[in-house]
């Protein structure tokens, strides 16, 4: 049987109050719609369709994947017209999966589940929930066959407290879908064209309607205010973490953690509260990451220590390094390993040899410094000359004294060592000692000024 997926994000998302469109909200880092596209392709179906109306061409383009056919609703006439518009593109199909652009917490063996049990032209897959409140309600006959679903503006006092709700995840045969869909009115509260109606369409030809239910009834759970986002999103962190754990890595506080990216980790890594990973991160064994630190497209080799408050972006940090306190550590750089950075140093679009020390108060950007480098606190490469960035040459085993302005283009040969307080405008050479700062002189005879006493 041939498998189409159908996800359903037309809709404009009123309730969020935003110019982006609700698919585009991110959870975890990413938009709502790729959860749900991502949970789509796991089921290995002959196709995706998208459906897509509000905000047209941005969520086409945030969502840029080419496997994806992009079916536009140009008005927004409800769920089942919205489906209507999706069925050329699933011509040579059997069946048909409709999901929602807005719950993206579905996950793939609940829906795998719903297809493997479903044998009837219509699978629907439902919650029980303690409120119920919003979503349509499923209707059942005494001997507990389902009936129809009624929605919440639609359904009568009776109806509203049934608590067994409609996920909207629906699988259905396509020719069947068809000939319901066109037979679907708006004559209902919203005046929209329902997907649900069909349900009371198949009873009515003798379709036994079949239901499955979700491992974890939050799977179904919608975002239609930026309330329930943040709640879906601490559920996904919480799952993320639980897996994370599950690998063996140690997290302080699971409930202050976030991922909102892809991790890979090594053995006995240690996470403390408050730490933020984005984008690409991985981390070798024994790495242990202080509190309050974001790291960002980071790959981070074994036995490193960054401690509390550092900021890393697009980095690679060699083995046995130590960062922070207060580092921030710029895209394009590379601490090749055994390094040390420290409070309130600003890297930037450089190297750092091995066994490097950068230990206070500095900039260094697009500068290449060998192994074995001692930079004295308040050491500031000047790289930007107003128009231009220039780089700067540290040999290896340099020694820059405190307090130093490195005017680059500028080189400090091997062994090198700068004076305190220098600025540094042309080469210093190997071995041996530059300084730019006056002689220290002492003037004999000198007196502070003194205020005269006024007579009276
Ligand atoms: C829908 C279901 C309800 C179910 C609930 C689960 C119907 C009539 N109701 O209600 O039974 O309990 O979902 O969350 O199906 N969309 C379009 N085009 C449209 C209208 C909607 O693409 O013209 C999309 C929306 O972007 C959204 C999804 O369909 O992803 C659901 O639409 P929404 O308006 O949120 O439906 P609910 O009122 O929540
Ligand atoms: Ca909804």
């Amino acid at each position: 049987m041939k498998l189409g997926i159908v996800i359903l994000a037309a809709g404009q998302g009123s309730r969020m109050k935003s110019r982006l469109p609700k698919v585009l909200h991110r959870l975890a880092g990413r938009p709502l719609l790729e959860h749900v596209i991502d949970t789509a392709f796991a089921l290995a179906p002959e196709r995706v369709v998208v459906v897509y109306g509000h905000g047209g061409e941005r969520v086409r383009e945030a969502v840029a994947d080419e496997r994806l056919t992009w079916v536009e609703q140009r008005e927004q006439l409800g769920t089942g017209h919205a489906v209507r518009q999706a069925l050329p593109a699933l011509e040579g199909l059997d069946r048909v999966l409709v999901l929602y652009g807005d719950v993206p917490l579905i996950r793939a063996t609940s829906l795998q589940h719903l297809i493997d049990t479903t044998e009837s032209a219509l699978g629907l897959m439902t919650v029980n929930l303690h409120d119920p409140t919003g979503y349509g309600r499923i209707v059942r006959d005494e001997a507990g066959n389902v009936l129809r679903i009624v929605e919440e503006k639609d359904a009568s006092g009776a109806e509203k407290a049934i608590t067994e709700i409609n996920t909207g995840i629906m699988l259905l045969e396509v020719a069947r879908l068809k000939e319901w869909l066109g037979r679907l009115s708006p004559e209902n509260a919203q005046g929209e064209y329902y997907l649900t109606d069909v349900i009371a369409m198949a009873v009515h030809e003798g379709v036994a309607i079949h239901v499955a239910q979700p491992a974890d009834p939050v799977e179904a759970e919608g975002v239609n205010t930026r309330s329930q986002l943040a709640t879906l999103e601490r559920v996904l962190q919480r799952w993320q973490a639980d897996e994370l754990m599950e690998r063996g890595v140690t997290l302080l506080d699971p409930a202050r953690f976030d991922l909102r990216g892809t991790l890979e980790v090594g053995t006995d890594v240690v996470l403390d509260v408050n730490v933020v990973l984005e984008g690409e991160v991985v981390l070798g064994d024994n790495v242990r990451v202080g509190a309050n630190t974001v790291l960002r497209n980071v790959r981070v080799d074994h036995d490193v220590a960054i401690l509390e408050n550092c900021v890393i972006e697009e980095a690679h940090i060699g083995p046995g390094s130590r960062i922070g306190p207060f580092s921030r550590i710029r895209p394009g750089t590379d601490l090749v390993g055994n390094a040390h950075v420290g409070n309130f140093v600003e890297i930037k679009n450089s190297t750092i040899g091995l066994g490097s020390k950068v230990n206070h108060l500095s900039y260094v950007g697009d500068t290449h410094m060998g192994a074995g480098v001692n930079i004295g606190a308040g050491t500031i490469t000047c790289n930007y000359d107003g128009a231009y960035k220039h780089r700067t040459l540290i040999g290896d085993n340099a020694f820059i004294g405190s307090n130093t302005a490195l005017v680059a283009p500028v080189t400090v040969g091997d062994g090198a060592t700068i004076g305190a307080g220098s600025v540094i405008t042309r080469e210093a050479p190997a071995q041996k000692l530059t300084l730019t700062r006056p002689r220290q002189v002492t003037i004999e005879g000198w007196t502070r000024p003194k205020k005269e006493k006024k007579e009276s």
